[in-house]
């Protein structure tokens, strides 16, 4: 969507794979959908570094809303999980640097059960502006899905028809995963600044691989779709939740970055380890994620354990225009594995070479100048990667 809005992908904490719907704070003072918990995020993102690095948007995610509409139509937070109301802890957010974003839903109820928008779309939008909303997810449960061809691009005209700049994440594709042949991504990248595609992520390295191979599967139409403005979303990134371990975080922020994806955290930022902190925090890997040229690299060799991805960045070469790589191998096994590869079967092919960086250990790898030259990824751990950029000299 051509909004001038996240003309690289959006970054920042969103609540729902980490806590999801859970609405009883006596029980869970914590662990609850409330103020607290986004304000506190808040506070993480903003003291602990991520907003530094770029993460930037605190997300509420659904079941945050009362079951009942106001009498004049507008929709409500729940009045004691939210006793601020959603508009000071939009100020709250704002007032440390960061961005506001809420969920909704196209339909007439959430996938939760709450209020939907659908006969209330303007209203919404006029709402969410109001309130100091930077971002809306529009969910798409509970409606025809031969609707949202129609439904999503009506509420992209009332975001924008309000004046203020909102990030528009549709949902849309996410809900034809069995009807591809309904998915134009031109014409839903008209409409979004990003769409989810596929399942929702949950918390484990299965789920991670399992939306790999979909991404894998489709990558040509995906890497098509996709432009400056107008971003594939794969789901949240898990790194940083104790299921994770800290080779599978790296991997996911790997391919993720690849992809050029969203990089919207659910965790808990306040009791997450030092060593996945700094894996979500590595610079060269989010510089990857948002190079400015925004491409959706391509799994382009494989055995049966690893997976070669590779992505053009810049910097491009200033006569030619050739561009840099970032090279990623993932080892889907149980075991260590050693990889090695010609530059050309990656599609190097500057003559005077590239300049390799380790991105995750951070080590200098020497230059490739000669046509005979291997790339040697030592030591790929099991359920985990080996990301390099190629620089080009
Ligand atoms: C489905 C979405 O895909 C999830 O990310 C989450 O927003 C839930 N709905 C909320 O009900």
């Amino acid at each position: 969507l051509d909004n001038g809005l996240v003309r690289t992908p959006p970054m920042g904490w969103m609540s729902w794979t980490k806590y999801y719907c859970e609405t009883d704070c006596v029980k869970y003072p914590d662990a609850c959908i409330n103020e607290n918990l986004y304000a506190a995020q808040a506070d993480r993102l903003a003291e602990d570094g991520y907003l530094d690095v770029g993460y930037e948007y605190v997300h509420i995610d659904d079941c945050w809303m009362s079951y009942n509409r106001t009498f004049d139509g507008q929709l409500a937070a729940n009045s004691s999980r939210f006793s601020h109301g959603i508009p000071w802890l939009a100020n709250y957010v704002h007032k440390r640097g960061l961005k506001f974003a809420i969920y909704e839903d196209y339909g007439t109820k959430t996938c939760g059960g709450y209020p939907g928008s659908l006969g209330f779309l303007k209203v919404d939008a006029d709402t969410f502006a109001s309130w100091g909303v930077d971002y809306l997810k529009l969910d798409g449960c509970n409606v025809n899905l031969d609707q949202m061809k129609y439904g999503y691009p009506e509420m992209e005209r009332h975001l924008n028809a309000t004046g203020r700049p909102i990030v528009y994440a549709c949902s849309w594709p996410a809900y034809l995963i069995d009807q591809q042949d309904k998915v134009n991504y031109t014409e839903i990248g008209n409409s979004c600044n990003l769409w989810r595609n596929f399942d929702d992520i949950s918390m484990s390295w299965r789920s991670i691989v399992s939306i790999i191979d979909w991404y894998v599967k489709f990558q040509d139409k995906l890497a098509a779709g996709q432009k400056p403005g107008a971003w594939n979303d794969p789901d949240m990134i898990i790194a940083g939740n104790n299921e994770i371990s800290d080779d599978q975080a790296r991997a996911q922020m790997t391919i993720w970055s690849i992809w050029s994806a969203p990089l919207i955290m659910s965790n808990d930022l306040r009791s997450i380890t030092p060593s996945q902190k700094k894996i979500l925090q590595n610079r060269d890997v989010i510089a990857i994620d948002q190079d400015p040229l925004g491409k959706f690299g391509k799994m382009i060799a494989s055995t049966a354990d690893i997976q070669l991805f590779v992505k053009q960045v810049t910097p491009l070469d200033q006569l030619t225009g050739e561009p840099s790589y970032a090279i990623a191998a993932l080892n889907r096994a149980t075991y260590p594995v050693n990889v090695t590869i010609e530059p050309w079967r990656l599609g190097l092919q500057n003559p005077s070479g590239y300049s390799l960086k380790d991105l995750w250990t951070g080590q200098f790898k020497g230059d490739i100048t000669s046509v005979d030259a291997r790339i040697h990824f030592d030591i790929v751990p099991p359920t985990g990667v080996a990301f390099y950029k190629a620089t080009i000299l």
